[in-house]
């Protein structure tokens, strides 16, 4: 049988993703643990985050060997400002040399951290001045991470500052889904543009302190599809995907944030303010004019009938769109790309072994098509707080599952997987075939790809 091989260039950065609030448990300063403590709690169940992964008494250092082990190169996480900064211009020391030690422990067995500096939290004394709707917030969070670098350029110099500007916006103040629940179209805007800002400052400031520094944010891009043939759907997805995909990255660009039909917002700041471009990408969602729905916008998102899909309202599972936004981000900016986040959620692990095929074939070609990809993380390590679907079992996304009650990790057959891949730096048929063989037939159909072939004994 042939064999086929599909290398990844030698320097390709490997790794998994997690975020502070995920993970760490007991982040009780910040406006998510008020919420999930308030009648508002709308979490799965009206669960709370309590003690997540308890990474931070201790369990970061036992997933960081789990890393190790799975053969990463990197892992990106986040910092918890709340922590850091728990009163205005208060520095918590403790915490900074809590986060010191699990840097310390991933540069011990050469894990290469990625530190992302705000990932949808808020300290709570920051929520109560309104949050990113404040305009001195931009200018808090510059100086918050100057702070961080400062503290931690020794261990450190690979940092996303912001994750998914549209998909906080569009979670807390559209669908109000999210604390503080605000429903308002212009405050999507006003939260977008202040994210930029807050972006732009801190990357200034952290090229000033650290000059080795590479720096970027991560973008969630979505592949916008219209439902059915109906020429209103095109119009609305073709609004949807500027709205939600292309203002940000054109704003980073232009420095000038234009959502069609609405007045241009300045946010000079965000203008050349990128080493690196990073992509989390996790599906396609088929857009449809819904006027009997009880939505008041009258949008229905969600997959097509009929296709591979995750539970709810995830959407489709689609690795072509994985290619497809580095394409666009590539074409767009020029920029290096990290994936920093793919990933799906399925807590049987039944999908996801060629869901992760799929999308790494897709990786590939665009990796040996030159868009620039330097890198790709998975979503997640290990199974964490899934933000408003909380620990619903659906919502399990880690390579390692987890048992709440007691912190224990199983490895999953897809954690496997992943492994082999990243141990061989290369897709290979054949260690992937018993993991995901429908996948395996469907990428490999037959025949060898042109990429490489290899001949196993006896083969004629
Ligand atoms: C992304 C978030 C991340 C996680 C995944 C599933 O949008 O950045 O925290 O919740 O979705």
């Amino acid at each position: 049988m042939a064999r086929a091989t599909l290398h990844f260039p030698p320097d390709f950065l490997w790794g998994t993703a997690t975020s502070s609030h995920q993970v760490e448990g007991n982040n009780t300063n910040n406006d998510w643990w008020a919420w999930e403590h308030s009648p508002q709690n709308r979490v799965f169940e009206s669960q709370t985050s309590g003690d997540a992964c308890d990474w931070w008494e201790g369990r970061a250092e036992e997933d960081i060997a789990r890393m190790a082990e799975l053969g990463l190169r990197a892992h990106r996480m986040s910092v918890e400002w709340s922590r850091i900064e728990p009163e205005p211009g208060t520095w918590d020391y403790a915490a900074i040399d809590r986060y010191r030690e699990i840097l310390t422990a991933m540069k011990d067995v050469g894990i290469r951290p990625m530190l992302t500096l705000h990932h949808f939290t808020n300290p709570q004394w920051l929520a109560e001045r309104g949050g990113w709707l404040n305009e001195e917030t931009p200018a808090q969070f510059a100086n918050y991470a100057n702070k961080v670098v400062t503290e931690l350029l020794d261990l450190c110099n690979f940092w996303c500052t912001i994750n998914e500007p549209n998909v906080l916006a569009f979670g807390a103040y559209l669908s109000g889904r999210w604390p503080p629940q605000h429903e308002s179209a212009r405050d999507y805007i006003a939260i977008v543009a202040n994210l930029l800002r807050g972006h732009g400052l801190a990357y200034r400031k952290i090229k000033q302190v650290q000059r080795t520094s590479e720096v970027g944010l991560a973008k969630h891009i979505v592949s916008w599809h219209p439902a059915g043939d109906l020429p209103h759907n095109y119009v609305l997805t073709w609004y949807i995907e500027r709205a939600f995909n292309r203002i940000t990255i054109d704003a980073l660009k232009s420095g000038v944030l234009r959502v069609p039909f609405r007045s241009r917002v300045d946010v000079p700041e965000a203008k050349d303010s990128l080493d690196w471009i990073g992509l989390n990408y996790y599906h396609r969602l088929d857009v449809g004019l819904a006027l009997l729905s009880k939505d008041p916008r009258y949008i229905r998102l969600g997959a097509r009938p009929g296709v591979p899909q995750g539970p709810d309202e995830w959407g489709e599972f689609y690795a072509q769109g994985l290619f497809d936004a580095l394409d666009y981000l590539h074409n767009t900016l020029g920029l290096p790309i990290y994936v920093t986040e793919n990933g799906l959620p399925d807590g049987e692990d039944t999908e996801r072994p060629g869901f992760m095929l799929r999308h790494l074939q897709a990786l590939w070609q665009a990796t040996m098509s030159h868009k620039g990809v330097q890198g790709y993380f998975w979503w997640s390590l290990v199974d964490n707080f899934e933000w408003a679907e909380g620990y619903d079992p659906r919502f399990n996304f880690g390579l390692y599952q987890v048992d709440f009650e007691t912190q224990e990790r199983a490895l999953r057959p897809s954690g496997e997987l992943f492994s082999a891949v990243v141990k061989a730096n290369a897709i290979d048929s054949e260690i992937a075939r018993p993991f995901a063989p429908d996948a395996v037939e469907e990428l490999f159909p037959g025949r060898a790809p042109v990429a490489e072939v290899e001949s196993e004994p006896g083969d004629e």
